[in-house]
């Protein structure tokens, strides 16, 4: 069963601003400037939709945006948004389901990964991957552990908190560097964020 955060959709915005300030706003809007004029723009798991307003503070218009929620209140809270002139699709389904095309400029990812298993992962990610053109560029975002015990204790009441209320089935992040590293992405550029507890990272293949 795929996580449903229909649940959480009225408050999830709210509480990540109490829990982490503007932390994971400013891990998302990091590499929004790298998106070109006129792109053609693929966002998976965009939550409330908030990043589609961020997005076009810095195009007001040309982008040709699909985005794809599984949630359906999440879909609806998406769909009030300010998109200004860019074209936006809203696909209410998981991007297993949605059939895209292969024809994308840019993929984001935020916040995506962590609700899938190392045994889902790879089916999910392989379907994203497919859809970036030759020299396009990932935009992914993701909580990581670094070492640090509170990060850990973070993790697992996160992860329990959306299990019970969401059904999200991850008892820990799966390995996403490892599915990055098989299809050939490397990083060209990263930050991190909250106490490296949340890590951005512009994936490209270079080769
Ligand atoms: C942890 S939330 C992050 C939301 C948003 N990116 C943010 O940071 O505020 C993950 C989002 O991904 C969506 N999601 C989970 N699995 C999905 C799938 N297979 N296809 C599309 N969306 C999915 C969930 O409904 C949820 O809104």
């Amino acid at each position: 069963m795929p996580a449903n955060y229909d649940n959480s959709a009225s408050f999830y915005d709210k509480l990540s601003r109490l829990v982490f300030g503007k932390a994971l706003v400013n891990a998302q809007t990091w590499l929004l400037p790298l998106i070109p004029e006129n792109a053609k723009v693929l966002i998976v798991g965009g939550g409330t939709g908030w990043i589609l307003e961020e997005i076009t503070k810095l195009h007001p218009g040309g982008l040709s945006i699909t985005y794809i929620e599984i949630s359906a209140k999440m879909m609806a809270l998406s769909r009030k948004r300010n998109t200004g002139a860019n074209q936006v699709e809203f696909i209410n389904k998981a991007v297993e389901d949605a059939g895209l095309t292969a024809d994308f400029d840019v993929v984001i990812t935020p916040f995506l990964f962590d609700n899938f298993t190392e045994d889902t992962l790879p089916g999910v990610f392989q379907h994203i991957h497919q859809t970036l053109k030759p020299g396009g560029l990932w935009l992914n975002t993701d909580f990581q552990l670094t070492g640090k015990w509170w990060q850990y204790l973070m993790l697992k009441s996160m992860l329990l908190f959306f299990k019970v209320l969401c059904g999200v089935p991850a008892w820990r992040l799966p390995d996403v560097g490892k599915q990055f590293s098989k299809f050939g992405y490397d990083v060209t550029e990263e930050k991190r964020f909250f106490g490296d507890f949340v890590v951005t990272r512009l994936y490209k293949i270079t080769h």
